[in-house]
C-alpha cells in the first residue's frame, strides 16, 4: 500500500471499559507522586486542540449547523477544535419534533463533518425541561416518563458507538440557597427520572460517557454546587450509571470564575467521575478576559480527571451572549487575547503523564526525540506486521491500549489491528525489530512502562530491552527495535491520551 495513503484520520471508535482501575507505572511510589509535576511537556501544540492534546485533553467548541456554510467559521472549525457539541441540533425539540418522529438532518450534518475531521462529539442533551418540543411541554406523569426514556433510548441508540459523551440530563438543580430539584415536568414525574435517564441511557449506547450537566454548579460553596455534588456520590454509591459531570461555565460579572473553581472540580473528581468544562465562555475583552481563561485552563490542567474545554461558540458574534463578546475569536475569526492566554496556558501546563496508565484509555506514543507517533506500518492488521514510527495523525493505527498483565506489565494493544507490540521469537538482540502479533500474553509480548520524567520507557519483560526509534531517526518510517535501556530520548515515549 502507498504510504501517503495512511494519512487519513480515522474517526475515534467509541468504546470504553467500566474499569475504573488507575494502574500505577511501574517505579518508585515516590517518583510515581512527583510525576504530577513534572515539568512542561516538549511539543508545544500549535492550535487549541494540538496543544489540548499533548495534555491528554480535549479542545472543542459548540457547532451551529446554521453556520458551517460560513468559510472562515468551519475553517476555525477544522483547525483548532478537536471536539464538538451540537449548540442546538441535538436538543429534544430537534430531534423529535412530534411524538415518535425523529429527525436527524442538522444533528447529522455536525456529527458527521466532526468524525470525518477525526474529532469526538459530546452529545447536548437527552433530558431537560427547556427545549421541549410542544407535544412533551403539554405532557405529564407516567406517559411523560414513558416518552422522556423512548427519547433517550432512541437517540442514543441511533448515536450509538459516535458519542464520546453524552449529557444525559441538563439543569435539574434550581438556582439559589434551596439545593433543591428544577421543578419541571420532569421532576414531577418522580425523583428518581434523573437515574432512570442514565439507566436508558446506558443500555442504548454502554460505550458512551454519560455525564450530569449544568450551570452555576462551579462554586463549591454554592448549595447548588453541594446538591448536584450529593446526587452524584448517591449515584455512585448505588450503582447508578454515570461518569462524568459537565461543568457548563457560563461567566460574567455577575458569575465570575470563582477562586475555588479547582476545588469544585477536584472535589467531583474525587468521586470517581471525570468532570468537563462543556459551555465555557467569560464575557469582558483584552486581558482580564484574558487571565479569567487561563485561570479556567490551569484549573482544569490541575485535575487529572478533567477531560476537557469546551467553549460555547467559535466567534463572538456566533455567541449567544454575543454582547458581552465573551469567546476566543473576534467577529472576523481573529484570535483574541483570550486565544493567546488559554494556548499559552495549554503548552506550559506540566506534563499529563500523571503516573498512572489507565488501562480503559487509548494513547497516542509520541517518541521524544523525534515527536512521531508509535504506528502500524501501512495500515497494517497481519501478525508480524512492522511497527514504525510516523507522523503523529492520531488515526487508529497510531492509538494504543495498555492491557494489564500483573505485575506492572502490560500489553500494548493496537486500535487499528486488535494486535499487541511483540519481540519476534523472544529475541534478546539488540536491534530485533518490534511488530505487532496476536495476543497471547507472552513475555515477549509485554512491557512494563518504566517513569521517565514525564515520559515512559518501555521494557520488554523477556528480553529487558526498551523499544527504541533505531538510530534516533527523525523519519517518517524509521524502524521500531528493542535495544538495551539506556535511557535516551528515543526510548522515551510521551503517553497523549486520546480516547
Ligand atoms: O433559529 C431560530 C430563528 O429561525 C428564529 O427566528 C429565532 C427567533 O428567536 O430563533 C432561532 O432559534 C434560536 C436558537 O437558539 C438558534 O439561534 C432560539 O430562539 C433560541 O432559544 C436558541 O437559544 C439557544 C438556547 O440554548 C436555548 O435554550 C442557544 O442558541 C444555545 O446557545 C443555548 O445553549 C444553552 C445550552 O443548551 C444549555 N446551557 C445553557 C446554554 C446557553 O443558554
Amino acid at each position: 500500500m502507498e504510504h501517503s495513503t495512511r494519512a487519513v484520520i480515522r474517526p475515534a471508535l467509541a468504546r470504553r471499559s467500566r474499569t475504573t482501575a488507575l494502574l500505577l507505572v511501574t517505579g518508585l511510589v515516590a517518583s510515581v507522586l512527583s510525576l504530577a509535576a513534572a515539568g512542561p511537556a516538549g511539543a508545544a501544540g500549535a492550535t487549541l486542540g494540538a496543544a489540548a492534546a499533548e495534555k491528554g485533553r480535549y479542545f472543542g467548541t459548540a457547532v451551529a449547523a446554521g453556520r458551517l456554510g460560513d468559510s472562515t467559521y468551519s475553517g476555525l472549525l477544522q483547525r483548532e477544535f478537536d471536539m464538538v457539541t451540537a449548540e442546538n441540533e441535538m436538543k429534544i425539540d430537534a430531534t423529535e419534533p412530534n411524538q415518535n418522529q425523529f429527525s436527524y438532518g442538522n444533528a447529522d450534518r455536525i456529527v458527521n463533518l466532526a468524525r470525518s475531521q477525526g474529532k469526538r462529539v459530546r452529545g447536548h442533551t437527552l433530558a431537560w425541561h427547556s427545549q421541549q418540543p410542544g407535544w412533551m411541554q403539554n405532557m405529564s406523569g407516567s406517559a411523560l416518563r414513558s416518552a422522556m426514556l423512548n427519547h433517550v433510548t432512541k437517540v442514543a441508540t441511533y448515536y450509538a458507538g459516535k458519542i464520546y459523551a453524552w449529557d444525559v440530563v441538563n439543569e435539574a438543580f434550581q438556582d439559589g440557597s434551596s439545593g433543591a430539584r428544577r421543578d419541571s415536568n420532569l421532576q414531577r414525574t418522580g425523583n428518581d427520572w434523573i437515574e432512570a435517564a442514565f439507566r436508558a441511557a446506558r443500555t442504548a449506547d454502554p460505550n458512551a460517557k454519560l455525564c450530569y450537566n449544568d450551570y452555576n454548579t462551579d462554586d463549591w460553596s454554592h448549595a447548588k454546587t453541594q446538591a448536584v455534588y450529593r446526587m452524584v456520590q448517591d449515584f455512585k454509591s448505588r450503582g447508578v450509571p454515570i461518569d462524568c459531570v459537565g461543568f457548563q461555565s457560563h461567566f460574567n460579572a455577575q458569575s465570575p470564575v470563582p477562586s475555588n473553581y479547582q476545588t469544585t472540580l477536584q472535589n467531583f473528581a474525587n468521586l470517581g467521575v471525570d468532570v468537563q468544562i462543556t459551555e465555557l465562555d467569560i464575557e469582558g475583552s483584552g486581558s482580564a478576559q484574558a487571565s479569567n481563561y487561563e485561570r479556567v485552563v490551569n484549573a482544569c490542567l490541575a485535575v487529572t480527571r478533567c477531560a476537557g474545554i469546551t467553549v460555547w461558540g467559535i466567534r463572538d458574534t456566533d455567541s449567544w451572549r454575543s454582547y458581552g463578546t465573551p469567546l476566543l475569536f473576534d467577529g472576523s475569526g481573529n484570535k483574541k487575547a483570550a486565544y493567546t492566554s488559554v494556548l499559552n496556558a495549554l503548552n506550559a501546563g506540566s506534563n499529563p503523564q500523571p503516573g498512572v496508565i489507565d488501562p480503559s484509555a487509548w494513547y497516542v506514543l509520541v517518541n521524544r526525540n523525534s515527536g512521531k507517533a508509535l504506528d502500524v506500518y501501512g495500515l497494517a492488521t497481519n501478525d508480524g506486521g512492522r511497527i514504525t514510527q510516523w507522523t503523529r495523525n492520531s488515526g487508529a493505527n497510531q492509538q494504543w491500549q495498555f492491557l494489564d498483565s500483573g505485575s506492572g506489565y502490560y500489553r500494548v494493544k493496537s486500535r487499528h489491528s486488535g494486535k499487541v507490540l511483540d519481540v519476534p521469537n523472544s529475541s534478546t538482540a539488540d536491534g530485533a525489530a518490534i511488530q505487532q502479533w496476536t495476543d497471547h500474553s507472552g513475555v515477549n509480548q509485554q512491557f512494563r512502562a518504566v517513569e521517565s520524567g514525564g515520559y515512559v520507557r518501555l521494557v520488554n519483560r523477556n528480553s529487558n530491552k526498551a523499544v527504541e526509534i533505531q538510530g534516533s531517526s527523525t523519519a517518517d518510517g524509521a524502524n521500531v527495535v528493542q535495544y538495551g535501556d539506556t535511557g535516551g530520548n528515543n526510548q522515551q515515549w510521551q503517553l497523549v491520551r486520546v480516547g
